[in-house]
């Protein structure tokens, strides 16, 4: 399987590295004709969309810069799965798991079949790509959210939660990013269609991840712990964070399993801890 992606940031190359017989694209994508050239030079059989707008130095960026924002998150994606459908190539969209806010309206995890409430333009603009290549064949749309990833990098979780000074103790659905590169892959060579929550299944809360950080990474490590509510009066976030559980009923239907949350979120800090004694020597 040929894949290309589009895409050269953060996840567009963690997937690159972890794949054989791939072309990552740094082509500046504007129009449907910008897509079809790359088809036609690189032939792929598959395409996986990683290239979007997530906000510099956090997503609050996209506040105020709104219409970057729709540009790269609804309408170049709707511009890729349209050169796409041109050239009969299944398209992979990254998308989020941001979309949802709190507790779903049934009170169980929400599911794909829930109807996101995207509270900021970030989640916006994800959302209203999720609902339109939703419509469409030949796409899967992959809802991912809270990277932990088992490299050091500067939008990984454990990165970020381990900068913080004051923290807020919320549960949450998270992506382990190994894991969701090996689901990339197989929803890729099975051609899924449709929307799929790519979080590990369960939930945990960000104190679990800081005391997984000090038992294998720094156990020097030290923290402040401030209520949900404190984070936008102190000044740290400018508009609130999604915070929520997801569940996944579509990947059992192309039978792809994840990892339980806890044990995953354990064996990949244990080896970020590696990771990161190896980039340090
Ligand atoms: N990181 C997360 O926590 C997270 C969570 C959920 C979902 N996602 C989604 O996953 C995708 C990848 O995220 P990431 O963390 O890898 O972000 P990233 O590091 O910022 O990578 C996104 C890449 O897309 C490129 N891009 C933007 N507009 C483009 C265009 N018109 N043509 C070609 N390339 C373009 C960016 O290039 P420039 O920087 O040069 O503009 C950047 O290299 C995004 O769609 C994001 O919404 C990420």
């Amino acid at each position: 399987m040929k894949i290309l992606i589009i895409g050269n940031g953060y996840l567009g190359n963690r997937c690159a590295e972890s794949w054989e017989n791939v072309i990552l694209s740094d082509k500046r994508i504007e129009t449907v004709q910008d897509v079809e050239e790359l088809i036609n030079e690189h032939n792929p059989d598959v395409l996986l969309n990683a290239a979007g707008v997530v906000g510099k130095p956090n997503v609050d960026w996209c506040e105020t810069h709104p219409m970057e924002t729709v540009k790269g998150n609804t309408v170049l994606p709707i511009t890729i799965a349209e050169a796409c459908y041109n050239k009969d190539i299944y398209m992979l969209h990254m998308a989020t798991g941001c979309v949802f806010y709190g507790q779903s309206y049934h009170g169980g995890p929400w599911t794909e079949e829930d109807y996101g409430n995207p509270a900021v333009v970030y989640t916006k603009s994800k959302f209203a790509a999720d609902l339109a290549l939703s419509a469409l064949k030949n796409v899967g749309i992959a809802r991912v959210r809270m990277l932990l990833d088992s490299k050091p990098h500067p939008a990984n979780l454990l990165d970020k939660l381990s900068k913080y000074e004051k923290i807020i103790d919320v549960e949450n659905s998270i992506t382990i990013v190994d894991d969701m590169i090996d689901v990339f892959y197989q929803l890729l060579e099975k051609k899924a269609e449709g929307i799929f929550h790519v979080t590990n299944p369960g939930s945990i809360k960000h104190k679990e991840i800081i005391e997984l950080y000090k038992k294998y990474v720094n156990p020097n490590h030290k923290n402040e712990w401030i209520k949900e509510e404190e984070l936008v009066r102190l000044g740290l976030a400018d508009k609130r964070r999604s915070s929520n559980i997801l569940t996944s009923v579509n990947l059992s239907k192309y039978n792809i399993k994840m990892r339980p949350i806890k044990e995953a979120a354990e064996d990949t800090i244990k080896k970020y801890a590696k990771n990161k004694k190896q980039l340090l020597a």
